[in-house]
């Protein structure tokens, strides 16, 4: 028994009595295992955990239903008891960077795209140094930092750096960019190409990623291969948002395909709150009110990579080297959304 279940045991004797009574379910169960315990990255996970123990722990419950009538209350609305099934439906909660009762002023600066080994030095360069300039406290890295080429299900050159080869240049970035912002908050939130890691683990290796997933969680061992805590970087491996007061953060791919001509008006339409994506490469803003005068403002940044890739050699006449930064003064945000050319921050 490892300890993760010797000390989930030990901590569900204070709930067992109303888990049997039915005062709690087993997806209220698993939101309390996941604050208390702290013992998983994400709340999935911690869900999975919680289902598997209770299947152990089950033939009481079994016995308990079969035995008792269910508990009917009259109250606001009626609650009839145990019979239904176990749901899973998934729970999803925002990360909330900036809460809403925040005072001061807080600099985030935003990158992503920057698709290691892909990357362009020189955009990276340039972001960096506006950072540093700035000085952000905050640095959020969006999504497709990794490209995990080698585990992609396109066509592929057979010379570029296997996926070794692309975790330890990964591992070189986040160290470099430690270094550089020592005291800032670092939080990398996952794309749709880290996402290769988690689809090609399920689709070739199922087993293999259970254990991952149930042994060491941070998205299928992705957090401990790249280092993440030792560089003291945060992980938002869920598709949800992060969260800058009502402004949402999101790589892109989470609100499905799309883009359109002009990347920000389609986010208009899909999110039709004040959001910010990368994943399109493409540099756009659109802002617009409802008949109740509440401004929406949404924004695609651009990227860090090669603008000229094996699969697309023209990329660059719509992509864009380009990064975002965010300033937080008490209840209010401000976005810029920068371009980069020549290694140069366009005003
Ligand atoms: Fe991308
Ligand atoms: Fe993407």
């Amino acid at each position: 028994m490892n300890y993760k279940t010797v000390k989930f045991i030990e901590w569900f004797e204070d709930y067992r009595h109303d888990f049997e009574a039915g005062r709690i379910t087993v997806r209220g169960l698993a939101r309390k295992a996941f604050n208390e315990l702290a013992m998983w990255d994400n709340y999935d996970t911690a869900r999975t955990f919680t289902r598997r123990q209770l299947g152990v722990l089950s033939t009481e419950r079994k016995h308990f239903i079969e035995t008792k009538p269910p508990i009917m209350t009259m109250s606001e609305s009626v609650k009839v008891g145990l019979k239904w099934p176990d749901s899973e439906a998934n729970t999803r909660e925002p990360f909330i960077l900036v809460p809403p009762n925040f005072v001061g002023v807080m600099k985030i600066g935003l990158i992503s795209d920057v698709h290691i080994p892909f990357h362009h030095i020189g955009a990276i360069e340039a972001a960096i140094g506006y950072f540093l300039k700035h000085e952000i406290d905050t640095l959020i890295l969006n999504g497709d930092i990794i490209d995990c080429y080698e585990l992609s299900e396109h066509d592929k050159s057979l010379d570029r750096p296997d996926t070794v080869e692309e975790l330890m240049r990964l591992r070189q970035f986040l160290a470099e960019v430690r270094s550089l912002f020592p005291k800032a908050r670092i939080v990398y939130k996952l794309g749709n190409h880290e996402d290769r890691w988690r689809r090609r683990l399920l689709k070739n290796a199922p087993e293999i990623a259970k254990v991952l997933e149930m042994e060491m969680g941070g998205f299928y061992g992705f957090k401990q291969l790249t280092r993440l805590d030792d560089f003291g970087i945060e992980l938002v491996s869920e598709p949800v948002a992060i969260k800058v007061h009502d402004l949402n953060i999101l790589h892109g791919h989470e609100l499905g395909s799309g883009g359109g001509v002009n990347p920000a008006r389609w986010l208009y339409l899909n999110a039709g709150a004040s959001t910010i994506v990368g994943h399109f490469h493409r540099i756009s803003s659109h802002s617009e009110s409802s008949i109740n005068d509440n401004s929406v403002r949404t924004y695609s940044t651009g990227c860090m990579c090669d603008l000229s890739p094996d699969y697309r050699p023209f990329a660059f006449k719509k992509w864009r080297h380009g990064f975002a930064m965010i300033k937080v003064d008490g209840p209010r945000w401000t976005v810029w959304n920068k371009e980069i050319e020549g290694g140069e921050v366009l005003e």
